[in-house]
């Protein structure tokens, strides 16, 4: 990483424009489009110049939009990086170039000197969140989980997953009988839930679902409404992200709780940015958000309404 007449050198860009490159996704879900509004709006606020990708959920797409940032010697790049392997070459590339990455919301499995830092939640830590809400709420009771993955090989869904299943190990009455990839988004959630309710009993086997995401989770609703059953009631519904649709659904009785994710990754982000450039200040490897749980006695009304125009 920068050093020294390198470092000068980037100190004097941030006098004029800086030019940031942000390698997005694409616009699976409600979180993630949140995202990319408010990376906009605190670029735009800041007077930096930035550079958009949208993905489209290929990492090709991706590591092509770094090379290209790479090569009009933009001042930084931000990286949301679909799945969790595959960024070395690319990330090397850009440290040669003395670029420097920070990667959003999710990890990578690369040596961590190929980027700054990384904004994001403790993903694990948010699983477990989850999984401790249902051991809590289903107090020894048995119970039939179905769990909808997020994108395969993406950081958050392995993480998720791992939490989950920390949070439920020493409870013998929990179990995941069905798993599978909902991608994240709200058709697929609805399609697999679909597939998850046919195997087991038109629903009547199952207790709960876990979503790695809230969309995945709004989706499923849909399907068990479809099938005859209540959601929150029949099938307990817990996921994450806390965008404003899941506290609608909350309000309703038909989603019980969901664990936060801030959409706003891009504001820690500037900020480490301009400090490493102004005058070197190293962050921290890891740049920690918050992951809260919120259920149905936190106000969903009130959480929606707060939430709406926050980027959502
Ligand atoms: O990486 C964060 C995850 O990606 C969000 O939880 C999900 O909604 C998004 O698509």
């Amino acid at each position: 990483l920068l050093t020294g007449a390198a470092a000068l050198a980037i100190s004097t860009t941030i006098a004029g424009a800086q030019t940031i490159g942000f390698s997005q996704i694409g616009s699976e879900s409600g979180w993630r489009a949140a995202e990319t509004t408010l990376t906009k709006q605190q670029a735009e606020e800041r007077g930096i110049d930035l550079k958009f990708s949208d993905a489209q959920q290929k990492q090709e797409n991706q590591i092509a939009a770094v090379r290209s940032f790479v090569a009009q010697g933009v001042d930084a790049i931000l990286l949301a990086p679909v799945v969790a392997t595959g960024w070395d070459a690319v990330l090397e590339e850009a440290k040669e170039a003395e670029i420097p990455v920070v990667l959003l919301d999710r990890q990578v499995d690369s040596s961590d000197d190929l980027y700054l830092t990384a904004v994001g939640s403790d993903l694990v830590h948010e699983g477990s969140v989850a999984g401790q809400w249902l051991v809590d709420t289903v107090a020894g009771e048995e119970c039939r989980v179905v769990e909808l993955q997020g994108t395969t090989g993406s950081s958050p869904a392995i993480d998720r997953k791992t939490g989950f299943e920390q949070a439920i190990a020493d409870h013998g009455n929990i179990e995941i009988v069905r798993s599978q990839t909902g991608d994240f988004t709200r058709s697929r959630g609805k399609e697999v839930m679909e597939s998850f309710l046919q195997a087991e009993n038109g629903g009547a086997d199952i207790c709960a679902l876990y979503a790695h995401n809230d969309d995945m989770a709004v989706g499923a609703i849909q399907a068990i409404k479809e099938a005859g059953l209540k959601p929150g009631e029949d099938i307990l519904v817990v996921s994450i992200d806390a965008v404003p649709d899941i506290f609608l659904a909350m309000a309703a009785g038909e989603a019980n709780a969901t664990v936060e994710l801030t959409p706003n990754m891009a504001g820690p982000a500037f900020d480490a940015l301009k400090a490493y450039m102004t005058d070197g200040t190293m962050p921290e490897k890891f740049i920690q958000t918050e992951s809260k749980l919120y259920t149905q006695a936190d106000d969903p009304q009130g959480e929606y309404d707060r939430r709406k125009g926050l980027g959502y």
